[in-house]
């Protein structure tokens, strides 16, 4: 049987780890894609003498030629500068525009049917380009941010009531930005909603270390931003398309009318299954998160207009 093939396009921290997590997933060959010529290879042959210590068959290539991509199921698009402490996501605009639009472009000429996943940043901003340059339908093109930020969220709440991380289960809306939408009252821990646990204000303060979770990590790094999280978050993606799950994860998808969202790509729980994202599914919002999701929307806006896409 041929096995899946997936292309992740960027050979830096997350689209190395995004590579070493799929190998280690052992379902999938490998092509990891860069333009600085050695990065890429060197990333792979050293994932590929992994292997027989791990235990994967997953057959890696590195490369600078995208010729080798041709036919991938799942295409990952990590490419992009990462910011440093005091910039935000959406500083990283027309550099990161400039270099995603020239991968797609690249991409789907090999890769006609692929389903696409965008990680770059500003996230929502790249994946309604990612989605507008390639021409795929709306199905095809989604972006990793949801799920990152919901992992934050349970991360924190987990740690806040000092129970399993296996009993929480957040959801997080809206762009992948300092706008970001944690729904609390869609939080779970155990099946009971998190607002029953946790006090409003103290909840509050949770929220908001979940909007600023990047920028955390950034002031730590200093010189770049998270990968271990942003790579498992993508890995989640993946594995809901590759195993066909029909897995509800909140990811950024053009909006058609949904949420009252009209041609914006904007992050919303999903179904994800081999087709892509099979479905979208539509929560009842309060007047408040609802004008929290809009409000979100437009900060998205202002960029994709910036790139008019
Ligand atoms: C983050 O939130 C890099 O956007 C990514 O850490």
């Amino acid at each position: 049987m041929k096995r899946v093939k997936i292309t992740v396009v960027g050979a830096g921290n997350v689209g190395g780890t995004t590579a070493q997590r799929i190998a280690e997933r052992d379902y999938a060959d490998v092509v990891l894609v860069d333009i600085v010529d050695g990065l890429p290879q060197g990333k792979a042959l050293d994932l590929l003498q992994s292997a027989p210590i791990y235990g994967y068959h997953t057959n890696l290539i590195g490369t600078t030629d995208y010729a080798d991509t041709a036919g991938s199921d799942i295409i990952v698009i990590t490419s992009g500068v990462a910011r440093k402490p005091g910039m935000s996501r959406d500083d990283l605009l027309k550099t990161n525009a400039e270099i995603v639009g020239s991968v797609v472009d690249q991409a789907v000429r090999y890769s006609p049917a692929a389903v696409i996943i965008v990680v770059s940043n500003p996230l929502d901003a790249m994946t309604q380009l990612t989605l507008r340059r390639s021409g795929f339908p709306r199905h095809r093109v989604f972006g990793q941010a949801g799920v990152l930020d919901s992992a934050r969220f349970c991360t924190f709440i987990a740690q806040e009531l000092n129970v399993s991380i296996e009993n929480v289960h957040a959801m997080v809306l809206g762009g992948h930005g300092d706008t970001m939408v944690p729904l609390s009252r869609y939080t779970t821990v155990a099946g009971i909603p998190v607002t029953e646990l946790i006090p409003p204000a103290r909840l509050r303060e949770i929220e908001q270390r979940t909007a600023d979770g990047g920028a955390e990590i950034v002031r730590y790094l200093k010189t770049g931003s998270a990968f271990y999280a942003p790579s498992a978050a993508t890995l989640e993606m993946i594995d809901a398309v590759v195993r066909d799950k029909k897995k509800i994860l909140p990811c950024c998808v053009m909006l058609e009318g949904e949420y009252g969202i009209n041609g914006l790509c904007v992050g919303v729980p999903v179904k994800l299954g081999a087709r892509g994202v099979e479905e979208i599914v539509e929560l009842k919002l309060t007047p408040e998160e609802d004008a929290a999701l809009k409000r979100s929307a437009a900060a998205v806006k202002e960029l994709v207009d910036v790139l008019g896409v």
